[in-house]
């Protein structure tokens, strides 16, 4: 198994004092640091863009995991890029040409994540594995923070380990998304997650840092 990542997201922080926030992240035992995007069109919300991506990279000593909730994301691979992303996840759901885009994020030097909407079968996944290097189930329908872990997820996570383990890609991550806390972190790492995103669990605790190691050790 490979290492464990810890990805809080900041779609759940301060963002009137964004900088501290990321210093936190930087002194906290965090792995990388998890940022929604999001256009109002691929989903009901919209978060923030480039701009803010840039500010963070400025302050970041960690990975910038760029989960992009858009439509077409192809047109702004080279940017995200340059505003500092080193994971750039598209969603299967928005890409008209699914293939070039996830090849257009490797050809930038970035890792390449492939996310899944709920109602999206794990089946679409398999023909691209060799072209990723990161399956993200989502288990929330993107859009919100603090909605709740969807469990019945978990058989796609189970059948994305077999997939990996069968055909020997060790540096494929498996990263779950949305309702991630101490009640569920666990049941997502048996199923085979090794990549966790944490927003609201991290952001509504009282001590943030302390949470991140708490989420950190209850894989132990
Ligand atoms: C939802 C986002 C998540 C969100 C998770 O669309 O992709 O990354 O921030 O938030 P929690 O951990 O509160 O479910
Ligand atoms: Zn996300």
């Amino acid at each position: 198994m490979r290492n464990l990542i810890i990805a809080p997201s900041v779609l759940a922080c301060d963002f009137l004092n964004i900088g501290s926030e990321i210093q936190m992240l930087n002194e906290s035992k965090a792995d990388w640091i998890h940022i929604d995007v999001m256009d109002g069109v691929f989903v009901p919300n919209i978060s923030f863009g480039f701009p803010v991506l840039e500010a963070i990279n400025k302050v970041a000593t960690k990975v910038l995991d760029v989960h992009l909730m858009i439509e077409k994301p192809e047109q702004y691979i080279t940017t995200f890029a340059k505003a500092g992303a080193k994971v750039i996840t598209v969603h299967y759901e928005a890409c008209s040409d699914l293939l070039s885009t996830l090849q257009s994020i490797r050809s930038v030097g970035k890792r390449a994540g492939l996310a899944i909407k709920p109602q999206t079968p794990i089946s679409v996944v398999e023909e691209l594995l060799n072209e990723i290097d990161m399956i993200l189930v989502m288990t929330v329908e993107p859009g919100f923070g603090g909605q709740s872990f969807m469990e019945s997820m978990m058989p796609k996570v189970e059948q994305a380990r077999k997939w990996l383990r069968d055909k020997k890609l060790s540096d494929t991550w498996i990263q779950v998304d949305g309702g991630i806390s101490l009640s569920t972190i666990k049941r997502a790492f048996e199923a085979g997650a090794d990549t966790f995103v944490a927003g609201s669990a991290v952001y509504k605790s009282e001590d943030p840092a302390a949470m991140i190691r708490s989420l950190r050790s209850a894989l132990a």
